[in-house]
């Protein structure tokens, strides 16, 4: 059987999950249940970033140690995954002691590529990551994401031979081993892999930073944060040694964000190709949704909670909304105008009216006997190419295609005149196909939204109609 793994980015857990992080979940999650659906062997992993100086801080603000604020703050994301109906089979938490177990061997089998030196630069904690002069110099010396300023590092590192590794990867990219998808950002990678790739420091002094993975031998160093979070996707498997490990690795689709994309398309290959790995066969980087056209921010009051949005409409309509209005390439927007007509337009009018409307018909001239549904006719082929590029968006407006074709149809054929003409075998043609095609469309939204399409086939599977409670998408909002 083929076997497929999908894994995403673990986020930080500084704070709740805001409709943004909703994305890598979203999108892996598409992508394993399709897989499932195809019949293959799917792993599907998902998890949090823990360490670093970013939650150590939190922490310290909130007058608790890291590990019990991580504690207490991961049951929420834990909590939002299965709210968003993420059908994840595993949950890495980075502070978990196998994670640790496993990134300390990771640690050795990379001593090759692995040396002393000193560290004298900048640092953005928001980011995480190492700033080089001249962005320090072009941001004025203010992170403009977190706006914080950065701090001043003067210390002894270990570092990592990066540089050794900047041709091979970008050959692997070249030649589609790793695909980086979409395309523009594989020229992005690309050129950044031109200019060479310089040596990075992976560790932190623990007399500074303790809140971090111990380096193996060395008490006085952590790994930096980023180092070790990217070693989750290979340890969650159980690196080296766990048959799953053997069995699901490489990933088949990694999906991240489009700011991390260096980490995972030049940093993370690098490592594995240190570890003598095979590297992931796409890496898949999405863009970023803002609110009402700008990024979310506190300071802004524009964060969207999207366990709000799950509760007022259900967790379809969220997933829908976010699988086909937000760009699966290019940055997309929320607001709740948009959300709210979209709600009441496509899923209420479009599909849901279908459902009812047909469910009804076949109640009301067949007493709920449909018959023999022949088998799906419609041709896939772009629908799955489009899955097969991550462009979720365009595989829901293929099937929106067919929902507009369908009501289009029920429009035509009109199933009221023709059961006024006395011609019960056309009528029951006419029917069939429209109860076909809901199937169709039904098999077609399973990985995006799986309840509705399990509705659907409740109502029409097993040649007779089983009459819904109610609407599948009712108009006035849920009471949470
Ligand atoms: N902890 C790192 C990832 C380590 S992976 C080994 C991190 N965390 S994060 O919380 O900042 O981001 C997690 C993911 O959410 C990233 O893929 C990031 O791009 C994504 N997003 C964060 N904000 C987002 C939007 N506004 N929109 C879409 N995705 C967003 O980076």
């Amino acid at each position: 059987m083929k076997k497929f793994y999908v894994c995403t980015a673990i986020p930080y857990v500084n704070a709740k999950a805001h409709i943004g992080h909703a994305m890598d979940f979203l999108y892996a999650d598409i992508l394993a249940r399709y897989h499932r659906q195809q019949g293959e062997n799917v792993r599907f992993s998902i998890g949090t970033d823990e360490h670093g100086a970013k939650i150590a801080e939190k922490a310290e603000e909130q007058k608790v140690t890291p590990q019990a604020y991580t504690d207490q703050i991961v049951p929420t994301w834990v909590e939002f995954a299965k709210l968003a109906n993420i059908s994840n089979d595993y949950f890495i938490r980075t502070t978990h002691p196998e994670h640790e177990k496993r990134a300390g061997i990771i640690w050795k089998n990379l001593s090759e590529y692995i040396y002393k030196g000193s560290y004298a630069g900048w640092y953005c904690v928001g980011c995480e990551e190492y700033k080089t002069d001249t962005h320090v110099k072009d941001t004025n010396g203010v992170c403009p994401l977190h706006n914080r300023p950065y701090d001043k590092l003067e210390e002894e590192n270990y570092f990592f031979r990066l540089s050794a590794f900047s041709d091979t990867v970008k050959e692997a990219i070249e030649a589609g081993k790793m695909k980086v998808v979409p395309e523009f950002r594989k020229k992005e990678i690309l050129n950044v892999l031109e200019e060479g790739l310089t040596d990075i420091s992976i560790s932190r002094p623990s007399g500074k930073i303790s809140w971090g993975i111990p380096v193996p031998g060395d008490t006085t160093q952590v790994m930096y944060v980023w180092f070790e979070a990217l070693m989750n996707y290979i340890t969650v498997l159980g690196y080296p040694d766990h048959a799953d490990f053997k069995t699901y690795w490489p990933a088949d689709v990694q999906v991240v964000g489009k700011d991390i994309l260096r980490f995972h398309a030049a940093i993370w290959p690098s490592m594995l190709l240190g570890l003598k790995l095979p590297l992931p066969s796409v890496v898949y980087a999405h863009g970023h949704v803002s609110s009402g056209g700008q990024k979310m921010s506190k300071s802004l009051g524009n964060v969207i909670d999207p366990v709000e949005v799950i509760e007022k409409y259900g967790v379809d309509p969220f997933r829908y909304y976010l699988a086909r209005h937000i760009s699966s390439y290019d940055d997309g927007d929320f607001t709740w105008e948009k959300y709210t007509e979209v709600y009441n337009g496509e899923l209420a009018n479009e599909l849901g009216n279908a459902v009812s409307r047909i469910a009804t018909m076949v109640m009301k001239y067949q007493e709920g006997v449909i018959g023999d549904i022949p088998p799906a006719e419609h041709d896939t082929a772009s629908y799955r190419e489009a899955l097969e590029l991550c462009r979720f968006d365009r595989a829901l407006e293929d099937v929106w295609d067919q929902v507009r074709g369908l009501n289009q149809y029920i429009e035509e054929e009109k199933p009221w005149q023709v059961a006024k003409e006395n011609d019960p075998e056309h009528l029951q043609e006419v029917l069939v196909y429209m109860c076909g095609a809901l199937l169709e469309i039904a098999d077609l939204l399973v990985p995006f939204m799986p309840e509705t399409a399990e509705k659907i086939k409740h109502i029409f599977a097993d040649g007779v109609v089983r009459m819904p409670d109610g609407p599948l998408f009712p108009k006035e909002e849920k009471q949470a």
